[in-house]
């Protein structure tokens, strides 16, 4: 398991910048001025910073990025890092400061001298989330995580503001660790298990197997995992922070993974289908960071856990299976299977829970790859309102998510022959037509959400807050989302 850094927070000392051994970082404006630590700096190191402040090069430095001032004069520390910051921080600047101190400090100690900077905490939370690293499977040493001590005026008051940022980067951390696992580590047993463990912190945990979701007559989801050893399950995480009020609902796609089953998928690029539990992913690290900062909200998470294979036992296309809500389905394709085990979580959920909204994640289709690439999860919905809610927590914490249309229209796609409907409807709308068929498993009234996160959940390059592979996308929008609409006060 890789946890984020605990940063320490400090009033501000002058006298001890000298003797910090590691790494200090400094804030310079873009007009040259500084504050008084970075003064302090500044005289030990002979006014090395006002000439810095002076040159071309700083000129050219762009806000929040990094100069590294190597063996200071007067001072133990090895490097300055002097990072360019507008008077005026914005969240985004702070974080992306901090995540370029994690990358500048190479697992060095580092001394943030902060001053009266208003952004403490998000430097500290751009720099806890960018250092990321998933080295559990080299023999190799992990690369050296170092400590990190911001040194700011009010250093209580930052530590509190802090604290539920701590939270959600141990529950980004709990998502892009689910996600990056190879899938012989990550059974669905295993998955359940890990997710038994945050009993610890508070979370009722429940798990439905294969025996109790055949009662319930399950056969949409059942059918996806015929062909692998692995059981089927059901992992019912809730938090009840709120008052009596009911909950509301979070569903995660968990395909362990994902070889297409008989329509099998061709072997370049299959090894990625690790992924596929990317939904499941983003639910418990939500449900991680409820917990940690105990959120003063009703929330239950729901993740359908099922290996996709191919195998005598294997369901096969032209199958018909009869979900729990009773409609029938006509398998065209045994790779469609993410909407077979959304379906009968979805409606699970809403039958057991009366849940006042539902946001399900999952990496649905390749389509919303080829619509939005790997900028922007497609957001489907129901509903206007939280729909514009929700866009509005994910731009605020800077993950794209494009709102994409639902109609009627096309569900002539998705109509069968011989069943209620099928799973696919061809190459035209994927994604939309993949968002029609769950719509069919959600009731009328329910305000609802699907949040197709097969472009973001893992990125092949480095993002500004995550080194390349998973991303954690959406653990901070949905925990905002939650933070700024569903907590009592
Ligand atoms: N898990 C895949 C979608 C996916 C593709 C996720 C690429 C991440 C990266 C999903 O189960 C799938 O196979 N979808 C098919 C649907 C098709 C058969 C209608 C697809 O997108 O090709
Ligand atoms: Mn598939
Ligand atoms: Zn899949």
């Amino acid at each position: 398991m890789n946890v984020p850094v605990k940063p320490k927070f400090i009033e501000t000392d002058l006298d001890a910048i000298a003797d910090f051994e590691g790494k200090v970082a400094v804030f310079i404006s873009p007009k040259g001025q500084i504050g008084l630590a970075a003064r302090r700096v500044n005289r030990l190191m002979k006014r090395s910073l006002t000439r810095l402040a002076e040159t071309q090069l700083f000129e050219d430095m762009p806000n929040a990025s990094c100069h590294v001032m190597s063996m200071p004069a007067g001072m133990k520390a090895t490097e300055v890092l002097v990072i360019k910051m507008p008077k005026r921080v914005t969240v985004d600047d702070a974080r992306l400061a901090g995540a370029n101190l994690g990358k500048a400090a190479g697992g060095a100690n580092l001394l943030i001298l902060n001053g009266a900077g208003k952004c403490a905490s998000e430097i500290a939370f751009g720099f806890a989330l960018r250092q990321y690293s998933f080295h559990d499977h080299k023999t190799s040493d992990a690369p050296k995580q170092g400590n990190i001590t911001v040194m700011a005026n009010q250093a209580e008051e930052v530590a509190r503001d802090y604290a539920p940022k701590s939270a959600i980067a141990e529950g980004v951390f709990f998502t892009r660790d689910l996600v990056n696992e190879p899938a012989n580590i990550l059974t669905t047993t295993e998955f359940a298990k890990r997710l038994e463990a945050l009993k610890s912190i508070g979370l009722k945990i429940t798990t439905l197997e294969e025996k109790d979701m055949e009662k319930l007559g399950m056969h949409s989801l059942l059918g996806v995992g015929h062909g692998s050893p692995s059981p089927s399950k059901i992992v019912i995480m809730e938090w009840d922070g709120g008052g009596d009020e009911q909950p509301f609902a979070l569903v995660g796609k968990g395909v362990v993974f994902d070889t297409g089953g008989i329509s099998i998928k061709p072997a370049a690029g299959m090894e990625e289908m690790t992924m596929d539990m990317g939904g499941a992913g983003v639910v418990a690290g939500v449900m991680k960071t409820l917990a940690l900062r105990k959120a003063k909200a009703n929330v239950v998470g729901l993740v359908g856990l099922v290996e996709n294979m191919p195998d005598g036992n294997a369901q096969r296309p032209g199958d018909v299976v009869k979900s729990m809500k009773g409609d029938t389905i006509e398998v065209i394709n045994t790779d469609a299977e993410g909407r077979l085990v959304l379906a009968d979580v979805l409606w699970y959920a809403q039958e057991t829970y009366k849940p006042t909204g539902m946001i399900n994640l999952a990496t649905l289709t390749g389509a919303i790859i080829i619509g939005l690439g790997h900028e922007n999860a497609g957001v489907f919905s129901n509903n206007d309102e939280l729909s514009r809610k929700f866009i509005k927590a994910a731009t605020v914490e800077r993950e794209g998510a494009w709102r994409m249309p639902l109609d009627k229209a096309y569900d002539k796609l998705i109509d069968s022959r011989i069943a209620d409907i099928k799973n696919t409807g061809g190459r035209a709308a994927g994604s939309i037509t993949a968002a029609q068929f769950l719509q069919r498993f959600v009731k009328e009234d329910m305000p609802w959400i699907h949040l197709d996160i097969a472009g973001v959940a893992l990125i092949k390059s480095e993002t500004t807050l995550a080194p390349k592979g998973a991303t954690g996308w959406g653990v901070r929008a949905l925990n905002r989302l939650i933070a700024d609409h569903y907590e009592t006060d």
